[in-house]
């Protein structure tokens, strides 16, 4: 369907002075981000139809060009007016942006698929991963929330196998990228390798001082993903991981063990994980191959003497998540090991919230304008 744009108005107006066409008007929060940009990217490529896109962001980039569907679109700040001209909202602002907007959009009628942990653990709000929980998605509520990006290529990776073996236990470490924390942080790693590369062989510390993070990126590996709060030995980022799966899984009474480590890597793009699953009954390692080869978003990768194994710069870019190195871990008894790889801006964070829209869309929950 050809989409019809127009970010100035409520309204649905062609620019041709056609007549309007039955579709959606749509916000997206946090436009010029790392996700809000894949966001407009990604919903570029979908079928869903949409009338009007209305990009926002903060005060100060008001007016910046944003581009969807070959349209170029002036930025708008959050205003009360939007709250009654929009259909779905689509959030990659913030939690303490969208905190404050999300139960106004969803009053006046609106979707609000959020990217932000502010509403993930709520009982009443759907936390979705659609090729693993879609039935989550029953228009109850309308805020819907879009997992932490390492839970999301976790859950993809592991919700075939929790479904046919049943899991009882998971050790995940993950090496997670820096656009992960957003574009200041790959501009904080881009400026500090182009200083460490300036000054010469040998030198590994850079001096250019960490703002985005509490120690320098560059050729490091940082044991802390987000923060350490109230004395817990995990980071809220570790937390997250274990509640989310928790929630998605369906687990309500914690039977899953899970317990997560995540270190941030000078990686631009993809989130890698190395992923111990305890299964209930056997699962070998050629099966959990085969389970996974036919299981959905999810692509096996998984030749390791021909060097053929998931990696971040083959994940950049794409929707599915990737695992390789898929072998029985001889230590303990129905135990396997796995390497999985998303990318953290698409299927960890746009891809997914596009795919809850759509999901809507084919049920039929979203409203339609029609000019
Ligand atoms: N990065 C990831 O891989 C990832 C994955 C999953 C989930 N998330 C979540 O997605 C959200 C966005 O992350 P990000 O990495 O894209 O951050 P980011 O690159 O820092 O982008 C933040 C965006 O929010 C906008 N914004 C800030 N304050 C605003 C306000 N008051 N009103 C409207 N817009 C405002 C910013 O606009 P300006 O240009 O004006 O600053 C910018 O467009 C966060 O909740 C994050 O936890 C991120």
């Amino acid at each position: 369907m050809n989409p019809v744009l127009d970010h100035r108005s409520p309204t649905n107006v062609r620019r041709n002075g056609g007549p309007s066409v039955p579709g959606y008007r749509v916000a997206v929060l946090g436009a010029t981000g790392a996700v809000g940009s894949e966001v407009l990217k990604v919903l570029g490529e979908s079928d869903l139809p949409i009338n009007t896109l209305t990009p926002v962001t903060s005060p100060r980039s008001v007016g910046t060009l944003v581009t969807f569907r070959g349209e170029d679109l002036a930025c708008v700040a959050l205003a009360d007016e939007l709250v009654d001209s929009v259909d779905l909202v689509i959030s990659a602002a913030g939690g303490a942006v969208i905190e404050d907007w999300a139960h106004r959009f969803a009053d006046a009628g609106a979707f609000v698929i959020d990217k932000s942990s502010a509403f993930r653990m709520d009982d009443d709000v759907p936390l979705v991963v659609p090729e693993v929980n879609p039935e989550a998605l029953t228009g109850a509520s309308k805020i819907i929330a879009s997992p932490n990006c390492s839970t999301i290529q976790l859950v993809v990776a592991l919700s075939p196998i929790h479904r046919t073996v049943g899991i009882e236990r998971i050790i995940v470490s993950t090496y997670q990228s820096v656009s992960g924390t957003g574009k200041r942080a790959v501009d904080e790693l881009n400026r500090q390798l182009t200083d460490i590369v300036d000054a010469g062989i040998g030198c590994a510390r850079s001096s250019v001082p960490p703002e985005v993070y509490p120690h320098q990126i560059a050729f490091n590996a940082l044991p802390q993903v987000e923060s350490f709060v109230g004395g817990d030995p995990y980071t809220t980022e570790e937390r997250k991981i274990e509640k989310e799966t928790r929630k998605i899984l369906g687990d309500k009474t914690e039977q899953i063990g899970i317990s997560a480590t995540c270190v941030r890597v000078p990686v631009h793009r993809a989130h890698s994980e190395s992923v111990n699953v305890e299964t209930s009954t056997p699962l070998s390692a050629t099966e959990c191959r085969e389970l996974l080869r036919h299981s959905p978003g999810l692509q096996v990768v998984d030749e390791p003497e021909a060097g053929h194994y998931p990696m971040a710069i083959d994940a950049e870019g794409k929707d599915d998540v990737f695992v390789g190195r898929i072998r029985e871990d001889a230590s303990r008894p129905n135990c396997l090991n796995l390497w999985v790889v998303g990318d953290n801006l698409r299927k960890g964070a746009a891809t997914n919230a596009v795919r809850i829209a759509e999901a809507l869309h084919s049920q039929a929950l979203l409203r339609v304008a029609v000019g």
